[in-house]
């Protein structure tokens, strides 16, 4: 059922250019809160190792800079903000080039590489979640002082949030603790994680904002880096990884309905990217992508960030036939494909 609403949906838009619909906007701004899935640019400005400022990311952006968004291109949210009548790029808090009047209009308080467990961002010295939601607080004072306090609530009000976050707390904290340095068996930390979350939903909504969309986690045992540790296997994809993120994706959607009865006037809705991007991975073909194993920067097998760089020879040079631009990120088509698909059945409602 499911699959051929899918098949249907890529017939219709992946075998032309994929064509995001262009609306009268109905929210004011997209706000954005999240991991490298969604950062737009702001760990350019934090000492971490986590960076992507640099070619060959960005070289199909716009106007070909690598502005730090982890793809060859534009990334979901500046499609979906594009999709919903608004900019066609969200701009980076952090990013001195931008100010309030651009922030007005869409804003990323991001950090690639974060998580909703703390120490989860500290592996790599990047923005916790709570520190996204101070940003905010600092915007939501500079929106006050640049529009005045009646225009500036309606835009806190209005605004459509979007929050996608927790492929990092398996991967990059969890998974690689030894076993017996876990305090949580997956089931538990799963409750954790989604705890947290629930938190920061009633932290944002106490700050005033009301709609709002929580992504789900995709196969993330297909990530070409996860896939390379099973290179003796055949590079098969982890199916535990997967079951983790379905699992979570089950307890996620409990949550919002449980989060949607308790807090009035919350619209929050559950974006599930899970089986749209399993039927990618599993008909590649059918949506014109040629390669799904491996990530056209580099040799594709495990190089993200520094180690993705221009220098590097095995780079490909058509990233719109790859799924994965690097071996953890996908590339920018991948990104307008599971961007039309969440426009189009989670947040028809917002537009
Ligand atoms: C994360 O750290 C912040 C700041 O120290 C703290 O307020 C918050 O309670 C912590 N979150 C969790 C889940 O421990």
């Amino acid at each position: 059922m499911l699959r051929n609403r899918v098949l249907a949906f890529l017939v219709l838009t992946a075998q032309l250019l994929v064509m995001i619909p262009e609306t009268g906007a109905k929210v004011p701004a997209l706000i954005v809160f999240g991991d490298s899935t969604v950062d737009s640019g702001n760990n350019n400005q934090i000492s971490t190792v986590l960076k992507s400022n640099f070619q060959p990311y960005g070289r199909d952006y716009l106007d070909g800079k690598a502005t730090g968004r982890f793809s060859n291109g534009r990334i979901a949210p500046d499609f979906i903000s594009e999709g919903l009548g608004l900019k066609n790029a969200v701009p980076a808090y952090l990013d001195p080039e931008y100010n309030i009047v651009d922030f007005a209009t869409g804003v990323c308080f991001a950090s690639a590489g974060t998580g909703l467990d703390n120490a989860t961002s500290a592996v790599l010295s990047v923005m916790p979640l709570w520190k996204e939601v101070e940003y905010y607080k600092e915007y939501q004072t500079r929106l006050r002082s640049y529009l005045g306090e009646e225009k500036a609530n309606e835009i806190i009000k209005e605004s459509l949030y979007l929050i996608s976050i927790g492929t990092n707390d398996f991967l990059e904290n969890y998974y690689l603790l030894p076993r017996k340095l876990r305090k949580y068996s997956v089931s538990e930390y799963q409750n954790f994680l989604i705890g947290i979350a629930g938190d920061f939903v009633k932290d944002i909504y106490r700050l005033g904002a009301r709609k709002m969309s929580l992504s789900g986690l995709s196969p993330f045992g297909c990530l070409p880096l996860e896939r390379t540790t099973q290179i003796f296997y055949g590079s098969k994809c982890i199916q535990e990884y997967n079951n983790v993120a379905r699992d979570f994706n089950t307890k996620m959607n409990e949550k919002v309905s449980k989060l949607n009865r308790e807090l009035d006037g919350l619209q929050l809705v559950f974006s599930n990217p899970y089986d749209l991007v399993s039927e990618i991975l599993n008909h590649p073909e059918a949506f014109g992508f040629q390669n799904v194993r491996s990530a056209c920067c580099g040799t594709g097998y495990y190089e993200m960030s520094y180690l993705c760089d221009k220098m590097n020879p095995f780079t490909c040079s058509d990233a719109s036939k790859y799924v994965f631009w690097d071996s953890f990120h996908p590339t920018e088509k991948t990104n307008a494909i599971v961007a039309s698909h969440i426009l189009k059945y989670d947040l028809s409602r917002f537009q």
